[in-house]
C-alpha cells in the first residue's frame, strides 16, 4: 500500500471545533467573514463555520493551483472571486493546506485589494516545508510533514477529496498506481 493514514477524522473533528471556539472568542462581538478557497477548502469551511457559529458570514471563492497529479505551484487563476463585499469586513480566509505558500500569498495580496478591516488565515494542514517568505497562518490546524496528502477536502486529481481521514503517500511512489489505490482507501 502507497497510502498510510497520517490523521484519523476522529482527531480532525474536534480540532476543527475547538478552532471554531477559539475564533468565536477571538473575534468576540465583530462578525468574521470567512472566504472559502474552493474546492478543497469545502469541508473545512462547512465544519469550522458551523464551530464558530453565527454571527459570521460565508462566502467562496475558486482558484486554480496550476500543476497536475503532485506539483505544486506553478500559475495561479483565480476562477471566481469572492460572492460578497469584503470591504471594512474581518475576513478570514478558508484554506485547504499551506504548502509552498504561493496559492495563498496570491489569495492575501488579491483579497486585501478590496480593503478589507482585518485579513487572517486558517489552514487546517501547515506543511512543514522550508519557504522563502513565510506568511503568518493565524489558525493552523494540524503540521504535516512534508509528504503529498489526500483526504478532508485535498484530492489526487479529483480523487480521495471526500475521505474523511488524512492519507499521506509514500515519496517517490508512482501516480498511476497511487490514483488506483484511493478507490480502496
Ligand atoms: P501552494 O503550493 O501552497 O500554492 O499549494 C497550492 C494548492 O495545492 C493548495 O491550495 C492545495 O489545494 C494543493 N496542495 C498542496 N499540497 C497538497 C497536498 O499535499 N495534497 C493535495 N493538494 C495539495
Ligand atoms: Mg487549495
Amino acid at each position: 500500500m502507497l497510502w498510510t493514514k497520517l490523521i484519523e477524522a476522529s482527531a480532525i473533528v474536534p480540532r476543527i471545533r475547538a478552532a471554531g471556539v477559539q475564533i468565536r472568542a477571538d473575534y468576540g462581538a465583530e462578525a468574521p467573514l470567512l472566504v472559502g478557497v474552493l474546492e478543497g477548502a469545502a469541508p473545512f469551511l462547512a465544519q469550522l463555520a458551523e464551530a464558530i457559529a453565527p454571527p459570521r458570514d460565508i462566502a467562496t471563492m475558486r482558484v486554480r493551483s496550476y500543476g497536475a497529479g503532485i506539483a505544486s505551484g506553478g500559475t495561479i487563476e483565480f476562477l471566481r472571486d469572492p460572492d460578497a463585499n469584503l470591504f471594512g469586513r474581518h475576513v478570514l480566509i478558508v484554506e485547504d493546506i499551506y504548502d509552498s505558500g504561493r496559492t495563498l500569498q496570491a489569495v492575501v495580496d488579491r483579497l486585501r485589494r478590496q480593503g478589507p478591516q482585518s485579513l487572517a488565515v486558517a489552514c487546517l494542514l501547515v506543511k512543514a516545508v522550508p519557504r522563502a517568505a513565510a506568511l503568518e497562518i493565524r489558525y493552523g490546524l494540524f503540521r504535516v510533514p512534508d509528504v503529498f496528502v489526500v483526504g478532508a477536502g485535498l484530492d489526487l486529481d479529483g480523487a480521495g477529496r471526500s475521505l474523511p481521514d488524512i492519507w499521506a503517500l509514500a515519496p517517490g511512489a508512482p501516480l498511476d498506481e497511487a490514483r488506483a489505490q484511493i478507490a480502496r482507501l
